[in-house]
């Protein structure tokens, strides 16, 4: 396989192909081939872009017709027939279908720019500069979004300080802490340092931060503390939105409705970029312009993005997420933990983190990542060190290639504790 190209004139910066050192050519529902013509299964789902499939048949259809009708494909934020379909659908079919009531802002097409317009917007509403996240959080590379990511390499990169962010212990830290407590009691003492904030950030599974869920109570809590203190609670469904959980949104779990949402990676339906930020109608406080971009509103991804919507709602993918989530569950508890007494599952529908951090050396759980490439399996690792292998296949997988890929991580995390 010759990767020399990637590897001479490709920037340092490149990551996952490390990790899956060939050259793909196709994908297919939950599979990746090689030039090589060998196939992977998919438990990596491009980082949570593909939760549909690759080349969903469906979504695939839709596009080919509107390339075929010479449909506009370039249009800034004007006005057109897939954005007007792409809100039509989403404003019927997911938030009245649900009782949620937001305005819907396109802003760049990726995850960290939902979320770069989520920042501005609620220090603008609220006229305040400081912002809670919590450690362990993810929300993206880009300057105020990164302000608000925790992991050590992301904020090095940073190259000035990452200033107006206030972070909050996450729920799992420490257990005996009642973190909502924790921050009324950082608002209401005049001596704690700390300023009122504007908003509240938080996935409610954080990813990138191991896999860790955060149960309904504490959500709901949340919620409760936002509205006590006039503070704005803003939920990012980036990775975990578009029915990973199990439900649409992750944050359908606690009946709570957020201030402000983002969501990119499968709002796309197709792997296509598309990002969008979801706004309580009287936050709407943007002048025209106020923030801008080039790629606001992607035609393609708008005719995929409702595609996807109309796909998920016919084939019923939220109940394929807990009936295939049952069985990743089972399958691990059954056949997997009792291989090392040591290693722990935490997860939800289907996402769901192998935890090898009390398995030493540091490192384990890349040798199994590394293991699963070598056994035909693509997965990607998360948490605190990487030492969480974090399964997450397309959700309209088929049982007996998620049985496939299961057994795959079997036979991997067998051979590398044989080897240790
Ligand atoms: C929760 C969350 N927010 C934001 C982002 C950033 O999205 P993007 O990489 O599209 O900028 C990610 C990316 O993985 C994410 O997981």
């Amino acid at each position: 396989m010759n990767t020399s190209v990637f590897e001479n004139y490709e920037s340092e910066v490149r990551s996952y192909c490390r990790h899956f050192p060939t050259v793909f050519t196709k994908a297919k529902g939950a599979s990746f081939f090689d030039e090589d013509g060998r196939q992977y299964i998919d438990f990596f789902c491009g980082a949570g872009a593909v939760n549909y499939g690759h080349n969903n048949p469906y979504i695939q259809k839709k596009l080919i017709e509107y390339l075929e009708s010479d449909g506009i494909m370039h249009a800034l934020d004007m006005y057109t027939v897939p954005k007007r379909e792409f809100i039509e659908t989403f404003e019927e079919k997911v938030l009245k279908a649900r009782g949620l009531n937001y305005k819907i802002q396109f802003p760049g097409p990726t995850g960290t720019n939902a979320n770069e317009a989520a920042l501005k917007l609620a220090r603008k509403v609220k006229g305040r500069n400081i912002v809670f996240a919590l450690m362990g959080a993810f929300h993206g590379m880009t300057l105020g979004s990164l302000s608000l990511t925790t992991d050590k390499a992301s904020r090095k990169g940073a190259g000035v300080p990452l200033d107006y962010v206030t972070f909050i212990p996450a729920p799992y830290m420490f257990p005996e802490l009642d973190t909502v407590a924790y921050m009324q009691r950082l608002l209401d003492d005049d001596h704690s340092g700390v300023e009122k904030p504007a908003a509240l950030f938080l996935e409610t599974i954080q990813a990138e931060g191991g896999i860790q869920v955060f149960d309904a109570e504490w959500l709901q809590a949340v919620r409760k503390f936002c509205d006590d203190n006039d503070i704005l609670m803003v939920v990012d469904e980036v990775q975990v939105g578009c029915c990973r959980s199990g439900t649409f949104f992750s944050f359908e779990r606690a009946g709570i409705q957020p201030d402000i949402v983002t969501m990119s990676k499968s709002i796309g339906g197709y792997g296509l970029p598309f990002a969008i930020t979801l706004i309580k109608p009287e936050l709407d406080i943007w002048k025209p312009g106020e923030h801008n971009g080039t790629f606001r509103g992607n035609q393609l991804a708008f005719v995929a993005a409702k595609a996807g919507i109309e796909y998920m709602l016919d084939e019923k993918v939220e109940e394929q997420v807990v009936n295939k989530g049952k069985i990743i569950k089972a399958y691990i508890e059954q056949e997997i933990l009792p291989l090392d007494s040591r290693l722990q599952l935490r997860g939800i529908g289907m996402i769901w983190g192998i935890e090898f951090e009390n398995i030493p050396p540091v490192g384990v759980a890349d040798q199994v990542i590394e293991k699963c490439f070598e056994n035909g399996l693509i997965i990607e690792g998360a948490g605190r060190k990487n030492s969480v292998v974090k399964l997450m296949p397309p959700l309209v997988i088929g049982e007996e290639e998620l049985n496939k890929g299961l057994a795959i991580i079997k036979k991997s995390v067998q051979e590398v504790l044989a080897a240790l």
